[in-house]
């Protein structure tokens, strides 16, 4: 900006501030990334727990829906006693197919998904996808819950409540890949106080709700969350967005548009976090582009209480484990005793 005013002067006088500002910037950037040096790692092991609305997680890592299957897919690949939850793809009653492929297509820095929501159905989960997670009772199963009508999330919700082995249930107000249902309570203010209220009336475990970022405030969709009974919230949902194939002139997607997520929607997806944590008193899970232990960190400073891992699963499906490993390891070369100090330990101004 600076540079653009000088630059009305001369073009020489703005190519070179401009150069010598973007040599900044890349020092700066450069200096942002490096890992402080720590001569003297302490070996004590750092508190990984984290506890939010009435659940104690042994670590803040938590597999995002849609990303981990129902959790038990990954026991051969992925020691789940060291995640904190993993969330389940969303449950809606009936089983539901979804979309025809394509339904996934890689992006700069992420990808394109519109799944449509296929799952087994809630009676299905219930018989075959459960039972098994009780062989790790450390992980906490958080199930995703997806209807077309609040009656639907209801009875969802209602069918889940007869269930051992569930910690809490994460309603999607925010899919943006089917036409009812997800988002159309997402983004109606209305709509979702009615939705939040009613899943709370009837849920026996701790509610998260889980925001889009499709929205003209986020904040505003929060606090009625929190206003309507919600335990916690969750975010962000993916970012509404398509690719075209040039050489087709056709969409990627079958569904023509999709969910961005990765790291491409990190930055956002932090604002957000950043944002609603000052805007709300209940606990934040926070997610969106999260790859690395310092990933984790800076959302963990912008606010929230864990984070859920979702495209990074799809890049190496041990990446969930692998964070709680590293997390762990950041923790133990910054001298950070007890990983819960770091919610909101975000340091602004002077
Ligand atoms: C293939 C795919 C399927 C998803 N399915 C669901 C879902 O069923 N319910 C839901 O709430 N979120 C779903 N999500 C959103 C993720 O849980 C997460 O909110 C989003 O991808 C942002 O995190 P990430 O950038 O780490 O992936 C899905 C995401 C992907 C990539």
């Amino acid at each position: 900006m600076r540079g653009h005013e000088r630059g009305m002067d001369g073009s020489t006088a703005r190519a070179s501030y401009d150069e010598s500002e973007s040599r900044a910037d890349a020092a700066h950037v450069a200096r942002s990334h490096e890992t402080p040096r720590r001569e003297d790692c302490r070996t004590v092991k750092p508190d990984m727990r984290v506890s939010f609305a009435g659940l104690e997680l042994k670590n803040p890592v938590i597999a995002a829906s849609g990303t981990f299957g129902y959790g038990i897919e990954f026991e051969e690949i992925v020691s789940l006693e060291r995640l904190g939850a993993i969330v389940t793809k969303g449950i809606s009653l009936e089983p539901m197919a979804g979309h025809e492929p394509p339904r996934i297509v890689q992006t700069a820095a992420g990808m394109l998904n519109a799944i449509g929501l296929q799952n087994v159905g809630v009676e299905d989960f219930l018989k075959r996808k459960l039972p098994p997670m009780s062989r790790y009772p450390s992980c906490h199963v958080i199930v995703n819950v997806f209807g077309q009508t609040v009656n639907d999330y209801i009875g969802v919700i209602d069918r889940l409540n007869d269930a051992e082995g569930i910690a809490a249930y994460e309603l999607n107000a925010s899919c943006p890949n089917v036409l009812a249902g997800g988002m159309t309570f997402g983004a109606d203010p209305y709509a979702l106080e009615e939705l939040v209220e009613r899943s709370k009336r009837v849920a026996i475990q701790p509610l998260i709700v889980k925001l889009s970022p499709n929205v003209t405030s986020v904040i505003q969709m929060a606090r009625i969350s929190a206003e309507a009974g919600a335990d916690a919230v969750s975010l962000v949902n993916t970012f509404r967005a398509m690719t075209i194939d040039v050489e087709t002139r056709r969409p990627c997607l079958s569904n023509v548009t999709g969910g961005l997520s990765g790291p491409a929607i990190k930055p956002i997806a932090l604002r957000m976090v950043y944002e609603v944590a000052r805007a709300v008193r209940i606990p934040i899970l926070g997610m969106g582009g999260i790859m690395t232990p310092e990933d984790a960190v800076e959302f963990m400073l912008a606010g929230a209480t864990a984070v859920e891992v979702g495209t990074a699963s799809f890049a190496d499906p041990r990446a969930a484990e692998r964070l709680a490993n590293g997390l762990e390891s950041w923790c133990k070369s910054h001298d950070v005793a007890k990983v819960s100090t770091l919610t909101g330990a975000l340091k602004t101004g002077a």
